[in-house]
């Protein structure tokens, strides 16, 4: 039962009483032209296009509650204290917490949310709308102020948004010296506010970006006085939340005056006006980045007047709820509507990367490798028409030896050089693409993809970043080239096996892949002499079962063999006696990466496509057997046990028992599972360790480790992390989902459940997440949901309860409908039902359990899609043909399956 989120529609908007009573807490507004913002529930938070382009002041975490700088708009009436409609006034402030505090409710939607606030004293209601439209850079504030008093009342009105106008790196450095490069003029509806320079690290470049508040009455009449900058506007000694100008009416400048080189202020006030008793009034900011001055003209007359700002509303929000097209029927309508808003974070990701939004990953602006392949799940099952492409494109990230740019720009392929000699090699990367690309060949059955020709990435790293290739130079380009200087392409098919055969062979002394700087764990970067990562060497041993699985789907559409570059044939021994040899392995990596180190040959050799899947099978099940013999911990009684999950830079086994302490990671739990290493019985005792050690409900879960209680310098900087913060035990939700997917994968529905249901019960206990609804970055050691938002897990949420528990997905482009859903998940009718788009088609796959049966106690009776029978081969699952798929009109096709 939720308590003080309420959900007020199908679509996932929702709303909070008193929302200003809890800390950071923060929404994201964005359009698809690059407007970012991110706004509080007393409409502070910050606006950006990217880290050099930012309207409002860059904000942290801590300047949500820290900085008075925040959006405002004031209505004053004489002889009384002015009102903030955003509730940031100094008075406001004083009262929380009181009983003289105001009434207030937010209500949000995605894109949107309104700010309800009622003054007592003034007798009025206010409501402000913040919205940006999905293809402008400018963020709209729309605010309404109605009179409930049975008298005449007089208001005068305040427009105020501080300009920041530049990069967020003149946050500290220049701070001053940057102000000096304002030029500030006002206009008949606004402020424009236009540096001269830009001070970034790209050094100092004239500026042509125009940072602006423009405003007006709804009925499109302009202020009459304006305030363009902080120190008028606030007076001296005044501040943020008791400006002198509010508060003491100083008159400002008319339009068309100029001033420069200080702090900017988009501050106005309007006419004096009147509201009869039941009156309503409204007023419309326009607060964004612009290239001229005729592009805020334009933006000015698109938006000026009510009607024009509720129609951009309703068309902005229509847009994202179609964007959305995945709906879950449960038992709990409350999940329900939480598994919108964990559809839509992917869409946040896309748009906001790691960066903006108040708590930061990276920082900067763009995504990793890892995120930027895993973020492409989500989309495959919602808007899977380009994705083809990007997977493309992606691939010319690969470099010839294995490793990948890590520096990504702007658009889809485009990565850029290290000139700074920063070798860093995630030892996780290659096992990304591979993931994706198969979900992406199962959905589509596009196989063909396999073949497309794609050019591999090239910098000075070489060596899998182990030395620079002193003979690279920006002439060279970014492409790798052969012997006679052409760009050399292989197929998408040749960089997958480059990557998984390569990272075989990359081992440390335990004969486990090695480490290098970080595996998906950023915060394990201080091992990379001696570091290995069980983990991951488990999660390449079942990539290479997929890559086997799908060579030898090529074979049965009619293939034999590939042309693939010559040198790769280093990595196909298919000696396994060599394999339990650390230093041969070393030796062939060594070789296959000289072969390479600047150009390569150029030529390309037929290999057998049965022969290839018989190797890679061959190296899956070396390493299954390895690390089953040798990375098992056996825990209590029989009844636990769990396996090793790294190797630190003392080569010493990271887990087991140390002293007296139990010494725990899920990492290598879920990719042992996940990579078919840990057995049926396995799991059963790792799931018991898992419980045991890791599981706490209340805080969303499983955690991320027990508490080593040791700073390891010989592992990363997690350990100097407090215990249950971020990547040192917390409940880091992308794990914790990818635990559940492993769980479900294996068939261990009941106990996958319980990863996703804990983490989905703490995000919506508002008074332990103190986040809106959906699924945050982690919780930390109180339950608080942290870095919401921007988060690989909500991709992977998503991916799971589609292709697991309500069990949709392509195999091979076929569709596969294979339930996985527990008795509790059916509503009291016993139906449960998805909502799905598949090969371009809407499908509403509904599940009838009449009885409420158990996964594992059903089977599947009887199947229909729109009324014609579908055949029943195996009673878990039904298959629909891609055929009879593509036979389909576009409109929305039922299928239902009885279970029974
Ligand atoms: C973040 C990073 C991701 C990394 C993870 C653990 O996770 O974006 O690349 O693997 O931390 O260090 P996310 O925010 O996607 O949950």
């Amino acid at each position: 039962m939720l308590k003080h989120i309420k959900f007020i529609d199908n679509h996932g908007s929702f709303c909070v009483n008193r929302p200003e009573n809890t800390s950071y807490l923060y929404f994201p507004l964005a359009s698809e032209a690059g407007l970012k913002s991110s706004v509080t529930p007393v409409l502070g938070g910050d606006s950006k296009i990217d880290q050099d382009t930012f309207l409002l002041e860059p904000v942290s975490s801590e300047n949500l509650h820290n900085n008075r700088s925040s959006r405002n708009f004031w209505i004053v009436k004489e002889g009384h204290i002015p009102y903030s409609v955003t509730g940031s006034s100094a008075q406001q402030e004083a009262d929380r917490f009181t009983d003289r505090q105001e009434d207030s409710e937010l209500t949000a939607g995605f894109m949107w949310q309104t700010l309800k606030r009622t003054s007592r004293e003034l007798g009025l209601i206010s409501t402000v709308t913040s919205f940006i439209p999905k293809s402008d850079n400018v963020e709209i504030m729309y605010v309404t102020v109605e009179n409930q008093t049975d008298t005449v009342q007089k208001f005068t009105a305040y427009g105020a948004i501080p300009v920041y106008g530049r990069s967020a790196d003149n946050i500290r450095d220049h701070r001053n010296v940057t102000s000096m490069l304002h030029r500030i003029e006002t206009t008949e509806h606004g402020i424009n506010v236009c540096p001269t320079m830009s001070f970034d690290e790209r050094g100092h470049q004239p500026n042509h970006k125009i940072y602006y508040v423009n405003g007006c009455s709804g009925k499109g009449e302009n202020p009459i006085s304006y305030y363009p900058t902080v120190e008028d506007f606030i007076g001296e000694g005044g501040t943020y939340t008791h400006p002198r100008t509010v508060y003491e009416g100083y008159k400002g400048v008319p339009a068309h005056s100029l001033a420069a080189g200080k702090e900017a202020m988009g501050a106005f006030c309007f006419s004096s006006f009147t509201l009869a008793p039941g009156e309503k009034t409204d007023f419309i900011l326009l607060s964004g980045i612009a290239d001229s001055k005729e592009e805020i003209e334009n933006i000015f007359e698109k938006y000026n007047t009510s009607d024009k700002v509720k129609n951009a509303l309703e068309e902005t929000r229509i847009y994202w709820k179609k964007q959305v097209n995945v709906d879950f029927h449960t038992q709990d309508p409350d999940f329900d509507s939480y598994m919108k808003w964990v559809s839509f974070q992917p869409f946040l990701r896309r748009l906001f990367g790691c960066s903006f939004l108040p708590h930061h990953d990276y920082g900067r602006g763009g995504r990793g490798w890892r995120d930027l392949w895993q973020d492409c799940l989500s989309l495959l099952l919602m808007n899977p028409q380009n994705v083809g492409a990007m997977i493309e494109k992606n691939y010319g990230g690969v470099r010839i030896d294995g490793t990948n740019a890590t520096i990504i720009g702007d658009g889809d392929g485009n990565f850029i050089a290290d000139r700074n000699g920063i070798a860093r090699v995630w030892m996780d990367h290659a096992l990304w693409p591979l993931i994706t690309t198969s979900l992406y060949i199962n959905q589509t059955g596009d196989i063909e993809i396999l073949k497309k020709q794609v050019p591999y990435f090239k910098d000075a790293q070489t060596m899998r970043g182990t030395e620079i290739d002193t003979l690279w130079n920006d002439a060279y380009g970014n492409k790798q080239r052969t012997e006679d200087g052409q760009v050399y392409t292989g197929s998408v098919l040749e960089h997958i096996l480059i990557q998984q055969l390569a990272a075989f062979y990359d081992v440390g002394v335990h004969n486990i892949y090695r480490l290098r700087g970080a595996d998906w764990n950023d915060a394990l970067d201080m091992a990379a002499e001696n570091g290995e990562s069980v983990a991951f060497t488990c999660a390449y041993a079942g990539n290479l079962h997929t890559l086997a699985s799908i060579l030898r789907l090529m074979e049965s559409a009619g293939e034999t063999s590939i042309p693939l570059s010559e040198e790769i044939e280093i990595l196909l021994n298919d000696q396994t006696d060599m394999f339990d040899s650390v230093s041969e392995k070393k030796k062939i990596l060594t070789e296959y990466a000289k072969s390479c180190r600047h150009n390569l040959s150029g030529r390309k050799k037929n290999f057998s496509l049965s022969t290839l899947a018989a190797n890679l099978i061959q190296k899956s099940n070396w390493l299954t057997d390895h690390i089953r013999s040798q990375e098992w911990i056996d825990g209590k009684d029989n009844e636990e046990g769990w396996y090793n999950s790294y190797y630190d830079n003392h080569g010493e086994a990271v887990e087991g028992f140390h002293h007296e302490q139990v010494r725990m990671m899920l990492t290598g739990q879920v990719f042992s599972i996940m990579g078919n290493v840990a057995t049926d019985a396995q799991i059963r005792k790792i799931v018991k360790s898992a419980d045991h050690y890791l599981y706490r409900k209340e805080i969303g879960g499983y955690r991320l480790n027990t508490d080593f209680q040791e700073l390891k310098f010989d592992m990363g900087r997690m350990f100097g992390f407090a215990y249950g913060e971020k990547e040192n035990g917390a409940v880091f939700s992308h794990m914790a989902v990818m635990y559940a997917n492993a769980l479900y994968q294996r068939g261990f529905a009941k106990e996958g459940w319980k990863a996703l249901r804990s983490l989905s019960d703490t995000a919506l206990d508002f008074d332990t997440s103190h986040i809106y609804p959906g699924i945050p970055e982690y919780f930390r050691s109180d339950g608080r949901g942290m870095y919401h938002y921007l988060t690989g897990a909500a991709s992977w949420y998503l991916f799971t309860m589609i292709t697991e528990v309500f069990g949709v997905r392509g195999v091979f482009g076929n569709l596969l409908v294979h339930p996985k859903l527990l008795a509790e998940q059916f509503d009291e009718a016993g139906t449960a039902s998805v909502s799905v788009t598949f090969a371009g088609k809407q499908f509403h796959v509904t599940y009838r359990n009449t009885d409420r049966k158990d996964y594992g106690s059903y089977h599947i009776a009887a199947a229909d899609c729109d009324k014609t029978a579908i055949e029943i081969v195996e009673d878990s699952h039904i298959m629909i043909s891609r055929e009879f798929i593509n036979n389909l009109s576009s409109d929305l096709h039922e299928i239902t399956v009885t279970l029974a």
